[in-house]
């Protein structure tokens, strides 16, 4: 039943769209280009303000053609340091590489006074997320993460709503998501492979899921994680294009977390590349007030799986309340990749800042070693 009265208060408010200042433009490299950087450029090349000058790839002659496909000029590189060492003007990077190549270049470009703007994961490790955060502190130079779901209309609704107050205190939330089948395969095997992927369906779409709970509710400390994870799928030729690839699969297929957060909060969380189901449910967030119902999302392409339900009593009575699900023509990439140059420019905060995700980081890094020593774990990170 919606409940118009209590829908109001959830209203999405738009902000005035800015006019973007060119009298200063922002010199932009590239790092990585292979599939995502293609939706990085396709955004770039919309903004007034960027001269995209450089690309780099660790394949001989990927970052040319990758260049000329997009009919642009500029100079190319075999590495993102090579970049870096060799475009002194640069304003800032897209690290587009794969997980195991985030924390090199992201570090190199930040210890040299170049913004980045991170592709999700964060990385693969927590000591790696430890030391990227440490080179973005010393630099004072903005770093963000590319978790385009955030700028979603929707995503935004599930933080508003918890902060509403509307659900109460939050004490238990289910999370996680996946496929049937969809082992990332199309463009070779970097997502699948221990020294490139390094996690799989936990690095790819398991952090989003957890970007979507943990922002609504503040990013809270994880403090302990009881991790499983698998490979029964990517390692059965049977499931995979052809037994190379079963071969080259060194990550996870299906991983599951049970995690205590600050505040007395508890996440169940599982991600799945491949499954014999559908789903493996809805996310749930339960309040002593009232629960949100996320239907199973594909929250990678960075919206909910169908209207949201909230649980709740009114004047006494078991009512439940539909969130209609928003719709906008927004393009969440241009959002990522305009609210990453405004920071730049303007010297604001980064829109999805390490200080955040450094926690989903460390549940996934937690979700890894709990699974290899088979026991519980308490998550400890350092100063920064
Ligand atoms: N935000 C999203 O929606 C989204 C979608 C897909 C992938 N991703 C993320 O983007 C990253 C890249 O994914 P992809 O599908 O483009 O992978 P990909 O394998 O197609 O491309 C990665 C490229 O980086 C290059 N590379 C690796 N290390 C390098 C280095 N140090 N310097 C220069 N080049 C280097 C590789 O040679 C490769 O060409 C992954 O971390 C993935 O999780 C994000």
């Amino acid at each position: 039943m919606a409940n118009s009265s209590i829908l109001d208060e959830f209203k999405t408010t738009h902000l005035a769209e800015e006019k973007i200042d060119t009298n200063r433009k922002l010199k932009v490299g590239i790092i990585g280009t292979g599939w995502i950087a293609d939706a990085h450029m396709n955004s770039y090349l919309k903004q007034p303000d960027v001269e995209i000058v450089a690309y780099a790839d660790l394949i001989p002659g990927k970052a040319e053609a990758f260049m000329k496909k997009w009919k642009q000029t500029g100079r190319v590189y075999l590495s993102g340091d090579e970049l870096i060492d060799n475009e002194p003007d640069i304003d800032a990077v897209s690290v587009c590489t794969y997980n195991c190549q985030h924390a090199e270049p992201t570090i190199y470009a930040l210890k040299h006074g170049v913004n980045v703007l991170l592709e999700k994961p964060m990385c693969v490790t927590l000591d790696e997320a430890v030391e990227i955060c440490r080179a973005e502190k010393e630099s004072g130079k903005v770093l963000s993460i590319g978790f385009q779901p955030r700028f979603d209309a929707n995503m935004k609704m599930i933080k508003r709503i918890v902060e509403s107050g509307t659900l109460g205190k939050i004490y238990y939330i289910q999370t996680g998501g996946g496929r049937r089948r969809g082992i990332p395969t199309p463009f070779g095997t970097s997502f699948i492979a221990k020294d490139t992927g390094g996690i799989g369906a936990l690095g790819d779409i398991g952090c989003y899921s957890l970007d979507m709970v943990l922002n609504a509710i503040g990013y809270p400390k994880p403090l302990t994680v009881t991790g499983y994870k698998s490979a029964y799928f990517g390692t059965n030729p049977k499931y995979m294009p052809c037994k190379e690839y079963a071969e080259a699969f060194g990550v996870d297929d299906f991983a599951a977390g049970f995690v205590r957060l600050e505040g007395g909060i508890v996440l169940d969380f599982r991600i799945a590349w491949a499954m014999h189901l559908d789903t493996p449910g809805d996310t749930i967030i339960m309040g002593t007030e009232g629960s949100l119902r996320i239907p199973s999302t594909d929250c990678w392409n960075g919206s909910v799986g169908g209207a949201m339900t909230i649980y709740h009593d009114l004047c006494g009575t078991q009512t439940q309340t539909t969130v209609p699900i928003l719709r906008t023509d927004a393009d969440l990439f241009d959002l990522k990749i305009r609210s990453f140059l405004d920071a730049v420019k303007y010297g604001r905060p980064a829109p999805v800042p390490s200080s955040q995700i450094i926690y989903n980081q460390a549940i996934l890094d937690g979700i890894c070693r709990s699974a290899e020593l088979g026991h519980e774990i308490e998550i400890e990170i350092p100063e920064i």
